[in-house]
This record gives C-alpha cells, structure tokens and sequence, in this order.
C-alpha cells in the first residue's frame, strides 16, 4: 500500500524553565526557587506597591503567601456531586491528587474559580449574553478538568482548557474598577494554544452581558485574530479588548509594537486608568517583562474616559462570543493602576514559581507520560507507529526509525493524559500539536482540537486493555466499546472484529488493533 506523502514543517521550541528571581529596585524581596513555595504570592507584591487584589484566580497555586482556601471546585459526571480543591499548604499548590481522587473513574468540570482576595469575586458558568452559549439555557460551557495538565514546581496541577463555547463570569462584583478607575490585571496562558475566534478575554467587562459600546470593557485578550487590531508577524498577540475593538497600541489595526508571543506559559499583563493603558507580556519561565504599548487612550472615539462596568469574564467576549480558545493557569486583577516596578516583581514571582508543562516520564501509560505506540502487525508493520499526518488532520501508522526527520519522530509521539470522560482511561494529546488531541469522527481517527462538546471527550477517550492478539495493549474507545483503536491500509481508525466499514474486516483485526508502548521517538 502507497503510504501518504508526509509535508514537514517546523516545530516550535519550549523554552526552559527558569529559576533565578530579579527583583525591581527598591520594592520587595523574593527569595525562591522552582522547588519552594514563594514566601510572597503576587497579591502580596500589589498589596506593598499600593495596588492591592480585588479579584486572585488560580488553579495551580496560592495567590497570597496566607491562602489556606479553595482554589477551585469540581463537579463529577456520574453523580454530579462538587468537591472544592484546596491547597496543599498556606501559600502553596493546588491538592491535585484531591481532584483525581475524587473524579476518579468518571469525569468532571471546573465549575467555581475561587477569589483569593476576599472580596467574592468567584468565577461560574457564564450566562447567556449577547450571544448564547452552548449548554442549557445558553449558558457557556464549564471546562474540563482534566484538560489542561501543568507542573508547578514539581506539583501536579491542572489549568483551565477554554475550548470555543467555555466561558466563565461574574456580572455581580465587589471592588472591581467602574468608569475611568484605574486597574491592573496579569493571567498566565499557555502561549501554544489560542485560535482567531472572538474572545479569549480575562479581565473586565460589562455587567449586561451585552456590547454596551466602546470603552465599556478592559480586559486582556490571547489569539490571533486580526479582526480588530494585530501586531507584528503572525501572531498570536496580548492585546486590550476595549470593546469593539482588540488593540494592540494606540491605533485600532496595526501596532509594529505589539509582537507575536507563543511561549508555552505566557504572562500577560495589561492596566488602564485616565488617558493612560499598558499591555506587557513576557515568558512566565523566565527573564523579564517586555512593555508592548505604553501610553495614552486609543485614537479612536469613545475610549477615553473609560466606561468600565466592573465584570468578570474569563474564555469569551464582552457579550459572550465563544468562538475563541485559550488556557489559563492564573490571573488578577487590582484596584489602582499598578507601577512597572511592581509588575515587574509580579513577574519575578512568576518565574520563580516553576511552571512546567507536567511531562514527567515515557514509555508508560502514565498520565503526563511520552509515548510511541508501535503497530505489531508481521510482516507489513511492525517498524511503524501511530502518527498524525502533517499534509492534514488524519492519524495513520508510517515507518519511524533512529534516522526519521525530527517531525516524523515528534508525528508519531502522544502525551498520555487522563482521559477527558473517564479519569480510568486515556487521551492522547499530541507532542508537538499541544492542545490537539487523537480522536475518532465516523470512526475515523482525526487530531483535533477539543470542540467543547461531550461528544469529543468521549471520542478522544480510550481504554487501554491487554492486547487483542496476546501481544502489547489495545485501545477501546469508550463510546463505541466493540471498537479499538485499529490501522488498516496505513490509516487509523476505532474498527470493531466485524462490522459494515472496511476496517471491521476480521482479517488481521486482532493484531492490527494491538500496539507496544514504546518509549517516545520523538
Ligand atoms: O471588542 C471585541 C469584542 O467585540 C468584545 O469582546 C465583544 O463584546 C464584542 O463582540
């Protein structure tokens, strides 16, 4: 059988997590390292530069160097039933082994973003605005919890996966800037995943749900869509949405200024009060803040003075588009327009606390383990292994060995991750496509990014079993149980021992439905 032709392309670089802290002249002193919890959680470095938190979200760690609350709560599919994740100590990380404990065996959603700072401004399910969203009622979607895996210092923890149609709001805040009252915010993002869709926002916007016109929000947008404002290269950039408008400096369109950044942890910062607004951005592994605008309102009509209304919204746009994508790790927001040197001591905490992408080992069926998965089927096969194609979204099986080019090794390599409808099984998230994951559409196998919907998690959830010849592990999909993971002619597809497509056929099924986890060939 004629293989399908492979169309390389350049893969992007993880930059290296960084451990050293510089601090801003004359302000605070931190004293970390990636293995420490910080003796100063970033509302501490606000509060002692005058700017306190009026809103601390985060799923990965303590905001405060005293938190001892939840962080966040999860909700399970098979009993609905919630469970707040706490952390592991005052100041500390995320009790993720409390999650997967309690979601273990079924799955479950993120369905509260606690407020550190005190003042309730907790994050839920977003209503329906402007725009519905895809669940009932209108509402947006709540993430998966299980979507967004991360190291934080050597702790499990799980970010929050926006998928289009995930959102999250508070329309009923305490302390948040209205009108032309000055606010800073940070969030950390993971910089590989966004897409163009309106918008990937965390920060303030309007209590209605609606587009209420220009300058009613000021919150920070991740992605690449160009249908407002852009910066330099292809994106993505951290820009303002401002409503009705992303700007990327003080025109709306183009801002040379504004470049693109792809960091896997991404810090993203952005402040406004009267006539005066800053985005910042820098690598949350490592090194400083770079200052993308600084300077007066937009040049553009109804910007200046601001007309904030004070909401919270996390994954969508002011009137809940949620066509956009993104993942968030951690995020704030402050009453007083913060200075540069406080930030860039918030950026410093950053660094110090030790993000990493949470793959820890290969060769097992490990959640956040490196993988090849090795076809066994003599004598056609036995030196290819499960691959996603680079010409499309299609996974097939293709010969990968020691003198393969590096996308052909990174092709054929998955992170095992707990899976998306059942922590008992397995999802595949591809090594060097992150946030797209291995599932089946009319039984095919696809990569793809997650849809939002229920029927995804399903269909990118596989149950690993013994080998259906004898021989490795089979992969079982968990919607359709008669049906593993199987090659046929070179393509992947869910194939059950018999059945009404041609990959059913019961020739070869039982070793084509059976691989060797191998360690990662990329
Ligand atoms: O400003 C960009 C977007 O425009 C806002 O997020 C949304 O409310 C409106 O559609």
């Amino acid at each position: 059988m004629k293989k399908p032709p492979w169309i390389r392309r350049a893969g992007r670089a993880l930059l290296g997590a960084g451990t050293t802290v510089v601090l801003a002249a004359g302000l605070l002193t931190v004293a970390a390292t990636t293995s420490q919890a910080a003796t100063q959680g970033p509302c501490d470095i606000y509060a002692a530069g005058g700017t306190p938190c009026v809103a601390a979200h985060s799923t990965t760690r303590a905001l405060y160097a005293a938190y001892n609350g939840p962080l966040y709560q999860v909700r399970r599919a098979s009993d609905g039933t919630t469970k707040d994740i706490g952390v592991l100590s005052a100041g500390g990380y995320a009790d993720a082994a409390a999650q997967d404990s309690f979601c273990a065996g079924t799955s479950c959603v993120i369905t509260v973003i606690y407020d550190e700072s005190g003042k309730g401004n907790h994050l839920a399910q977003a209503p329906r605005g402007h725009f519905p969203g895809p669940a009932a009622d209108g509402n947006d979607n709540p993430a998966n919890a299980f979507e967004a895996p991360v190291t934080v210092a050597g702790h499990k923890a799980y970010g929050v996966y926006v998928a289009p149609g995930t959102g999250y709001r508070n329309n009923k805040t305490n302390g948040i800037a209205t009108g032309d009252q000055p606010e800073g915010m940070y969030a950390i993002f993971d910089g590989t995943h966004f897409n163009g869709g309106c918008c990937f926002d965390y920060g303030n916007a309007e209590t209605t749900g609606n587009d209420d016109g220009n300058g009613t929000m000021e919150a920070l947008y991740f992605g690449d869509s160009k249908g407002w404002g852009w910066g330099s290269g292809n994106g993505p950039w951290v820009m303002a949405d401002l409503e009705n408008g992303l700007f990327s400096g003080v025109n709306r369109g183009f801002n040379a200024g504004d470049p693109s950044v792809n960091n896997r942890f991404l810090t993203a910062m952005l402040k406004g009060g009267p006539n005066q607004w800053a985005i910042r951005g820098g690598d949350a592994q490592s090194g400083s803040l770079s200052t993308y605008y600084s300077g007066v309102r937009p040049n553009a009509p109804g910007y200046n003075p601001m007309k904030k209304q004070g909401a919270i919204i996390l994954g969508i746009g002011g009137d809940n588009s949620n066509a956009s994508a993104g993942t968030f790790y951690e995020g704030v927001m402050t009453s007083g327009y913060p200075s540069d040197a406080t930030e860039n001591a918030v950026q410093a905490n950053i660094t110090a606390a030790g993000y990493t992408s949470g793959s820890t080992s290969t060769g097992t069926l490990t959640p956040g383990s490196r993988i090849s998965l090795q076809a066994t089927t003599a004598p056609c096969c036995t030196s290819h292994y499960l691959r996603h194609n680079d010409a499309d979204d299609k996974v097939v099986i293709s010969a990968v060995n020691s003198s393969s080019s590096a996308i052909d090794k990174a092709d054929a390599t998955w992170i095992v991750r707990a899976g998306l409808a059942n922590t008992s099984c397995l999802t595949f998230e591809s090594a060097n496509k992150p946030g797209q994951f291995l599932r089946h559409f009319n039984y095919e196998l696809y990569l793809s990014f997650d849809t939002g919907s229920g029927t995804f998690a399903q269909d990118a959830t596989f149950c690993p079993t013994t080998g259906n010849s004898g021989v490795g592990r089979s992969f079982q999909s968990v919607n359709y149980p008669t049906k593993y993971i199987r090659h046929y002619n070179f393509t992947a597809y869910i194939a059950g021992n018999g059945g009404s497509n041609s990959w059913d056929s019961s020739t070869s099924w039982a070793a084509d439905t059976s691989w060797l986890v191998d360690q990662p060939r990329g």
